[in-house]
């Protein structure tokens, strides 16, 4: 009976389909993706696979697909395996930005983030910000992104740490003004030298390459990459493997798959949105590597052992340097502020979403590609964030469509400028 009446139900003009949940938010994701999204010109993800890439850059695409694992057998997996066993010594410099110099000592996966500006509220703000961020991935399940482990804050009048790091005072005493803040995290581990030397080969000049093979600092090869910029040249007048960027033409040239990047970092923004309730300020995304720890001795070894062997590490938790996964990394949120929960906060989300180095998609752009990155950006975006959303009042759940809105308009209005100023 029950299903006569669906039935005739159904002819009814008046017939509403039976609901859950999982519907209200892909109708609720689909109309208003209706304004954002963009009508894509050609198929061209697939087109772009059809082409046969060289073997030097299906290596390159291979060595930077996320969890690819790459072996290497370079002098930084040596000495850092040797210095495992060591109390940090020698500290070197790996990187540097406008808010601080950062340092780390072989062998343990520690990096320190020292102030450049000698006061306490930017490497504060990093360190809660940090923190806070980590928590959210961790409430979201959000595993394909990894965030450093966050170990601490150091204060300038902390002596005691600077009396037990005397290599740090010394590393950085020409740089810095010392005593001076630090934030204490896990390394993010370079590319390892299989991958870095693929990528001097690809994108640097010949005239600089032997150079840039000698270079120790090419050693701390992070990459930045900038699915929102087609501009990517190779062979410039200068090259650096630390904070390489790598833009999109360039990631559509090395075929590596841009859609889980795209919709991975459409998850990470929307947590950082809703859950976090900040703006996401400043924040980079980087491919660099990651260890496992060493495996343990298998079950079938030990049988074959005499009764008596003694079996374990000389610590524990060592680290296998000479296997690396290529990981995507977030991380730098000293510019990052909380955000309220209405327009006012809407606004800074744009603003810092407008000001970043072009990690995101974006939107109305001519590539075909670009254009089905920023709707696959905007799709998982708006989608996680209703569903963070789910159960609040209406006005809260229209903001992640305003923000995605303002981003469009930011990017029309940008785009008419440039044809006023070409005439
Ligand atoms: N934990 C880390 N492990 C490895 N490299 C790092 C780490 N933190 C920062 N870096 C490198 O140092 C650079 C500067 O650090 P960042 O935190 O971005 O400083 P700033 O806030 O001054 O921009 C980064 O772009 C990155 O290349
Ligand atoms: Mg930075």
């Amino acid at each position: 009976m029950a299903g006569d009446r669906r039935r005739e139900n159904a002819s009814e003009e008046s017939y509403n389909p039976p609901r859950s949940e999982t519907y209200d938010l892909d109708l609720a994701v689909n109309m208003q993706l209706l304004k954002i999204l963009e009508p894509v010109t050609s198929d061209t993800l697939e087109d772009a696979s059809d082409v046969i890439s060289s073997g030097a850059d299906a290596a390159l695409k291979r060595a930077l697909s996320v969890d690819a694992v790459v072996s290497t057998s370079s002098s930084f997996a040596h000495r850092n395996t040797a210095a495992q066993h060591e109390k940090p010594g020698d500290f070197r410099k790996i990187g540097a930005g406008a808010c601080g110099v950062i340092y780390a000592p072989y062998g343990h996966s520690v990096a320190i983030k020292l102030s450049r500006a000698n006061n306490t509220e930017e490497l504060r703000n990093d360190y809660f910000m940090h923190m806070r961020i980590i928590d959210t991935f961790q409430t979201c399940g959000i595993t394909r992104i990894k965030i450093p482990k966050c170990y601490g804050f150091v204060s300038k009048d902390d002596q005691k740490f600077w009396d037990n790091n005397p290599g740090l005072s010394e590393a950085s005493k020409q740089v810095c003004h010392l005593p001076t803040y630090a934030l204490l995290t896990e390394r993010i581990l370079p590319l390892p030298e299989p991958t870095r030397t693929l990528l001097i080969d690809k994108f640097c000049a010949d005239r600089l390459k032997s150079r840039a093979f000698k270079d120790a600092s090419n050693n701390d090869c992070v990459v930045r990459v900038y699915l929102g910029s087609l501009k990517g040249k190779s062979g410039g007048m200068f090259f650096s493997l630390r904070n390489l960027k790598l833009h999109l033409n360039q990631m559509i040239e090395l075929k590596i798959d841009l859609t889980s990047m795209a919709s991975d970092m459409a998850t990470a923004l929307a947590a950082m949105h809703w859950v976090a309730k900040t703006d996401a300020r400043d924040i980079e995304f980087i491919l660099a590597s990651s260890t496992e720890n060493l495996p343990q001795i298998t079950t079938s070894e030990v049988t074959t052992l005499p009764l008596n062997t003694s079996i374990h590490p000389q610590k524990f938790n060592l680290e296998d340097f000479h296997h690396r996964k290529t990981t995507l990394w977030l991380l730098d949120f000293n510019q990052v502020r909380q955000i309220t929960m209405d327009e006012t906060g809407i606004a800074m989300a744009i603003e810092a979403f407008n000001i970043n180095d072009p990690y995101y998609p974006k939107p109305l752009q001519q590539h075909p590609i670009a254009q089905e990155l920023w709707n696959t950006f905007a799709r998982r975006y708006l989608r996680m964030s209703l569903d963070i959303l789910r159960g609040e009042t209406d006005d809260i759940q229209k903001l992640p469509g305003l923000f995605l809105n303002g981003v469009v308009e930011f990017q029309q209005k940008k785009l008419e400028c440039v044809a006023r100023a070409e005439g």
